[in-house]
């Protein structure tokens, strides 16, 4: 197969991973029976500066024409002074997740027993690794629904967004989560606030009625509150974790935390199998680190690229179904941290970890493959 791949590097360190994602890339498919065709375009304030919007017409096409899209992160200071609708974050990110229909959102947030000094939490919390999917629904809820605006002056100016889901968007994003528990512990917590929102009420109901299909797993329902605290109590007690689109946005950077550093936290963004986007019988997907643009490091050469580059993992995996290089590029990310190389943001408490900055790791990474 040929496929095409559009790299959207972006902003602040986006260029900086993205660089260690591709040396990895070209490394581990290097032998493949595939050829790669990669693309590089422009977009958030990088597309604003040269080309003066942040999604230009021409990566959008770029990116129908593509099988998959590597994206960096977008955003940072220098733009934060435009009009809301001009910014790289909703003028780049959110129209891609909405025009490709990547309604699916995989965060895997994963903990390996003997990383466990990376993470803030207690070691008897940990001691055993953790795995959790954080499943976030990409498309819908106050993230896009209409209508959103500002009315009224003075002490009378409201600012409006509505939170909002069809039965159908809720099924689609259920099932997604029964299956995916399947391959795992069987487990799904459906997290929503089902006490106080309408919309969540009817996530709830229909999150039940697609469960009756998958009566081997075990579901439960957690409010968005009470989660929050779980996760940091009990992590252990979570194998899926499906969330609407905004609970999804704050619980994974809060699960990400648990793992030691949001540096560390891959995606991968799905639309529907029959998708009009990519090859019949592949996966068209937008693969990105969970973080974001981090100005306050970016260009420094000390930022973490494995949320890049095990996002590129999954784009292996899941756009070209190559199982065995995926695990090839986890395995070697997992070797090289055991070994102790920790970027700055993982270095708390550890006195053994040896400091590296983002070539130097990208480099232990590639020896090992
Ligand atoms: C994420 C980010 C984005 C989101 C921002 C950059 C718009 O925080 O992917 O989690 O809120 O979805
Ligand atoms: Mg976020």
């Amino acid at each position: 197969m040929e496929f095409n791949i559009a790299v959207l590097a972006g902003d602040g360190i986006g260029p900086e991973v993205m660089d260690s994602a591709l040396e990895v890339f070209h490394k581990v498919t290097a032998n493949s029976t595939h050829t790669f065709k990669l693309t590089k375009a422009n977009v958030g304030g990088a597309a604003i500066d040269v080309e003066g919007e942040a999604l230009p017409a021409s990566t959008l096409s770029l990116c129908e024409n593509s099988d998959a899209i590597l994206f960096g992160s977008v955003g940072g200071p220098k733009w934060e002074n435009l009009p809301a609708d001009k910014q790289p974050e909703r003028a780049a990110l959110l129209p891609l997740r909405k025009h490709f229909e990547l309604f699916a959102n995989l965060r895997p947030a994963i903990i390996y027993p003997e990383l466990k000094d990376a993470s803030p939490l207690r070691s008897d919390l940990v001691k055993n690794g953790l795995d959790i999917l954080i499943l976030r629904e990409l498309t819908g809820d106050v993230y896009f629904g209409q209508p959103k605006g500002r009315s009224g002056s003075g002490m009378e100016e409201e600012a409006f967004d509505t939170m909002k889901y069809k039965r159908y968007e809720i099924e689609r994003i259920a099932k997604i989560a029964f299956e995916a528990a399947r391959k795992r512990k069987k487990i799904v917590h459906s997290i929503d606030k089902a006490n106080v929102l309408t919309t969540m009420v009817l996530w709830r109901e229909v999150v039940t009625e697609v469960h009756k299909a998958y009566s081997d797993v075990t579901l439960h329902h957690q409010y968005v509150d009470n989660a929050s605290m779980q996760l940091i109590k009990n992590p252990s007690q979570f194998d899926v974790v499906l969330c609407p689109n905004m609970f999804g946005d704050i619980l994974s950077d809060e699960a990400s935390q648990i793992t030691g550093s949001i540096g560390m936290l891959a995606s991968a963004s799905m639309g529907a199998p029959e998708s009009r986007w990519g090859k019949p019988g592949y996966s068209f997907g937008l693969y990105e680190p969970s973080g974001g643009s981090a100005p306050d490091i970016a260009g420094k050469g000390i930022a973490n690229p494995v949320a890049q580059i095990l996002s590129m993992a999954m784009m292996l995996r899941y756009s070209f179904k190559m199982e065995a290089e995926a695990v090839r590029v986890e395995s070697a990310v997992r070797s090289v941290i055991s070994a102790g190389a920790r970027t700055s943001d993982l270095l708390m408490g550890n006195p053994n970890a040896k400091s590296v900055n983002t070539k130097e790791i990208t480099q232990l990474i590639v020896n090992q493959l």
